[in-house]
């Protein structure tokens, strides 16, 4: 796909088909009232007649406009001007894009940045634009024999004033990054666990990195991982067949002495359970249990093609979790990277295990903050859904600002606390502390298990678990949370 600005008036453009948009109240935007006038009020009249109501993500296509060259036009609904969100302005795109995907055309310009989002400038309804697109043509086909036939859809135009054209020059390339950044986590994401092994995570790090000058790879082998003590790591590998792997990519950015961002993903490429094995129903999902790490490699992507001037560190511990006699056994203790010892009581609670010696391995970059991303808890989707992902840390400062970074790209978080009280749950009369917490809280005492492994720098945790991939008939990856990390990235950048 073809994404490109267009500052010429519409009667001097070429495309099989123009997207406008209405408001109700027959309010119309800059562009419907321009296409109003070249077409002596086709616009108005089809308001008039009521065929064009303009309620939200309301489209209504015509295939024939008087007086002009223009081939169709799509009329999309906004709802009510003074109370259109960033989230209605979505909803509108979405369905704009649905009604578009139906058209056999090669090209179409979009002119919906003429929009009033509240609070919004023309960079970020191009991004916007350009997400929404790339989101709603993704098709998975790797692994069926009959691909999706092409969408004869090429050029995507989208179109500005010339005034602004620097402004939207830079929305394109940060939304083609970070498009691309979450069409990789989708890609690496829906495959298939006998497909997508920690080696195969590995491979895919060393083509991101690969394909730019500033950022490096390494990844760690067993045998290096043992050497380092992740006694945690390595005992959840232990019972799977395929070789852990310690994948580290470095993007240098910015300044060379300049503390990094490190971003660390759970990289667990299919969740049995191990010996406290999970239940039959919807085990094939657990091949998503690798997100945080996929949302690692797209995040890093993205943020190298938008030449941030930052300095990233990713961090994705990778493993299976399987039943086998050579498997984690509850009450197995455990030494992990920092010298601290758990007692496993639930192989299930395999997240943690690989992430603490991850975020002890993360203190050798001297962050400037860590961030960790991972499918950590089923208790997660009990407690927020399938809407924000949970954010729990202990910096106020790093919390707001990945909170505000989620609201800018529609892409939530909602803050647990993670307060002391907690801690009682993960008392272990033979270890330092247990792997799990009881019934209550899950989210929390999983998050409160990590937080013994990052006391000495800022650090913020996401549980992806009821936000990285959709259930059901839509089954699927989101990317999520690509787009919110690399809002937080630019605004560092910015800074
Ligand atoms: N990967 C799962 C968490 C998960 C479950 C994510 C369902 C999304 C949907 C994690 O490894 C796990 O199994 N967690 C356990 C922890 C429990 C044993 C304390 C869980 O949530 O049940
Ligand atoms: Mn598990
Ligand atoms: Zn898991």
């Amino acid at each position: 796909m073809d994404y490109s600005i267009e500052t010429l008036a519409f009667d001097k453009q070429q495309t099989d088909c123009v997207i406008i948009s209405v408001y109700e109240n027959k309010q119309l935007s800059p562009s419907a009232e321009s296409i109003d006038k070249i077409s002596q009020g086709f616009i108005t009249q089809q308001i008039e007649r009521g065929d064009i109501k303009g309620k939200n993500a309301e489209t209504t296509l015509f295939n024939y406009i008087p007086d002009s060259s223009i081939e169709r036009i799509l009329v999309v609904g906004l709802g009510e001007k003074d109370k259109l969100t960033a989230k209605l302005f979505r909803k509108a795109l979405k369905s704009a894009i649905a009604a578009i995907k139906a058209l056999s055309i090669q090209s179409v310009n979009c002119a919906l940045i003429d929009s009033d989002v509240k609070n919004k400038d023309n960079q970020w309804k191009v991004r916007q634009i350009v997400e929404v697109f790339n989101d709603n043509l993704y098709k998975y086909d790797e692994t069926k024999s009959e691909k999706e036939p092409n969408l004869k859809l090429e050029n995507i135009i989208i179109n500005a004033l010339d005034s602004e054209k620097e402004l939207v020059e830079r929305g394109l390339k940060y939304g083609l990054a970070i498009s691309q950044g979450i069409g990789l986590t989708k890609f690496v994401a829906d495959l298939p666990g006998n497909i997508c092994t920690p080696s195969f995570l590995a491979e895919q790090a060393k083509m991101v990195a690969g394909k730019f000058k500033t950022m490096e790879v390494e990844v760690l082998e067993e045998k290096e991982i043992e050497e380092l003590g992740m006694g945690s790591f390595l005992s959840v590998s232990r019972g799977s067949r395929q070789p852990a792997k310690l994948i580290v990519l470095n993007y240098q950015g910015g300044e060379k002495e300049s503390k990094p961002v490190v971003i660390v993903g759970k990289g667990l490429t299919f969740d049995a359970g191990g010996i406290s094995l999970k239940p039959g129903a919807g085990m094939d999902e657990m091949k998503y249990d690798m997100c945080g790490g996929a949302s690692v490699l797209g995040t890093l992507q993205a943020a190298a093609k938008m030449e941030l001037k930052i300095n990233i560190v990713g961090i994705i511990p990778s493993s299976e979790n399987m039943p086998d006699g050579d498997a984690n056994k509850p009450g197995d203790v455990v030494t992990s990277m920092s010298g601290l010892t758990i007692e496993i009581l639930n192989t299930d609670a395999e997240g943690r295990l690989i992430l603490c010696d991850a975020l002890t391995y993360a203190k050798k970059f001297n962050p400037e903050v860590v961030i960790d991303l991972a499918t950590l808890t089923g208790a997660c989707l009990v407690a927020l859904g399938r809407v924000p992902s949970g954010i729990l840390g202990n910096d106020d400062d790093l919390c707001n600002d990945l909170i505000s970074a989620g609201d800018t790209a529609c892409d939530s978080l909602w803050r647990l606390p993670l307060w002391e009280e907690y801690h009682e749950q993960l008392k272990s009369n033979f270890a330092d502390l247990a792997n799990i917490g009881g019934r209550d809280a899950g989210t929390i005492t999983a998050a409160c298990f990590l937080s013994r492994f990052t006391e000495n720098y800022r650090w913020a945790h996401l549980d992806i678990a009821g936000t990285a991939w959709r259930t059901g008939a839509n089954k699927g990856a989101t990317g999520r949370p690509v787009a919110l990390l690399s809002q937080y990235l630019i605004d560092k950048s910015d800074a």
